[in-house]
């Protein structure tokens, strides 16, 4: 029987969310309805509200989430009703060119529940990042629920669904941090604190931290940053080659940039020591183009031009691990949980995202 839940909507663009009834359908072949416990408030969510990602509305909006199995239907045998789990957004497809050649990473044909879930009256919604859980219970793809040791704290593991995992990744997967590395990240958002906390976790050093928000860089400090730039007082390629410049360096070995923007992916372009690694994690809006760099100075300066999607993670790969290292105290998911909220808080939320308050609200059902 389908279910109706509350769920947060957003109903029309620029309007804010509600809070309605939302039906659910019953799991069919290869999908899973899940309780969801705790949901973090990312900036995507805010991007579909607004308009940003497509007119597709009405949106359920959500998707940095922890929760129970509820019910799975028919062919599903990779979670089982009672399991906890954490979302993901990439489902991967096993069948695709990136699959077939050991990429799932990359899986390009990654999917997401075949049914859909409705309004009362059978409007059909788009959950964001086909998931959707600001809500009592959601509909996704089995595949896109990881089991983790049940024993964690929901806000906390929930947010490896989306920006942790993407900020953590960026160092560890896309980077290839390991000991002995020097990074720097640019922007200490969600995002770029967790790429600092997985540069932290890899043994790197130094890690630099560069942000335009003094408290950012606090935080950052507290999360394993041994050095903070302030980039709206010095020039952070400047500081960045200052810090790292004892054997001749002429940048870090890898700069992550969390910002998503072109003055910001120059600064790192920049900042990294010759044959240095850039990860753009930061996500940029379809109007902005690539910096004005000399292209001698690309092929100059050598190294690896890359772009992390989502932390080039693979959540069975990764969500069970860093949670694991997370109930073992050896990585701090609580330090990006700024607050626990109720799902009626919704829009006080992205307000004080808006406002650089929050590394993370997080949604507690
Ligand atoms: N230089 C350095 N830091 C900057 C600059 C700048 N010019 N402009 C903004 N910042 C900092 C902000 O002060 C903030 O700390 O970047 C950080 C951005 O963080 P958040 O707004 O919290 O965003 P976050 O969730 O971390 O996401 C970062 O990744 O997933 C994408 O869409 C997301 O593009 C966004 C990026
Ligand atoms: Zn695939
Ligand atoms: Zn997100």
């Amino acid at each position: 029987m389908p279910q109706t839940v509350q769920g947060v909507v957003a109903l029309a663009k620029s309007e804010p969310v509600q809070l309605v009834d939302i039906v659910i359908p019953d799991p069919g072949p290869g999908e899973a309805v899940v309780q969801v416990q705790a949901c973090g408030v990312c900036h995507t969510d805010l991007h579909y509200r607004e308009g940003g990602i497509n007119d597709e509305f009405p949106f359920l909006l959500g998707h940095e989430a922890a929760g129970i199995v509820e019910a799975v239907g028919e062919g599903v045998t990779e979670v089982a009703p009672g399991d906890f789990v954490v979302l993901n957004w990439r489902a991967v497809c096993g069948e695709c060119r990136a699959c077939d050649r050991g990429e799932l990473q990359y899986c390009f044909n990654t999917h997401n529940a075949t049914q859909k879930m409705t309004l009362t009256d059978g409007t059909e919604l788009s959950p964001a990042l086909g998931i959707g859980a600001f809500a009592e219970k959601t509909l996704v793809a089995a595949g896109q629920c990881t089991k983790v040791d049940p024993e964690a704290r929901a806000a906390a593991v929930g947010l490896l669904g989306c920006g942790v995992m993407a900020g953590i990744g960026a160092a560890i997967n896309t980077g290839a941090v390991t000991r002995g590395k020097s990074v720097a990240v640019i922007g200490c958002g969600g995002v770029g604190a967790a790429s600092i906390v997985g540069s932290a976790l890899a043994g790197a050093s130094p890690i630099i931290a560069v942000d335009i928000d003094e408290r950012k860089l606090a935080k950052a400090r507290e999360l394993g940053a041994t050095h903070v730039v302030n980039s709206s007082e010095v020039d952070p390629v400047e500081a960045i080659r200052e810090i790292v410049g004892g054997n001749g360096a002429e940048g870090a070995d890898v700069v992550i940039e969390a910002v998503g923007r072109p003055e910001t992916w120059k600064q790192a372009f920049y900042a990294r020591d010759l044959a240095g690694v850039l990860v753009l994690v930061g996500v940029p809006t379809p109007d902005m183009t690539l910096p004005d760099i000399p292209l001698i100075d690309v092929f100059g300066r050598g190294g690896a031009l890359k772009s992390s999607w989502y932390g080039d993670c693979l959540p069975k790969r990764d969500f069970p691990m860093l949670v694991d290292l997370y109930q073992q105290g050896r990585l701090d998911l609580d330090a990006f949980v700024t607050e626990e909220i109720g799902i009626d808080d919704i829009e006080a939320a992205f307000e004080k995202m808006h406002h650089g308050d929050v590394l993370r609200s997080v949604v507690v059902l």
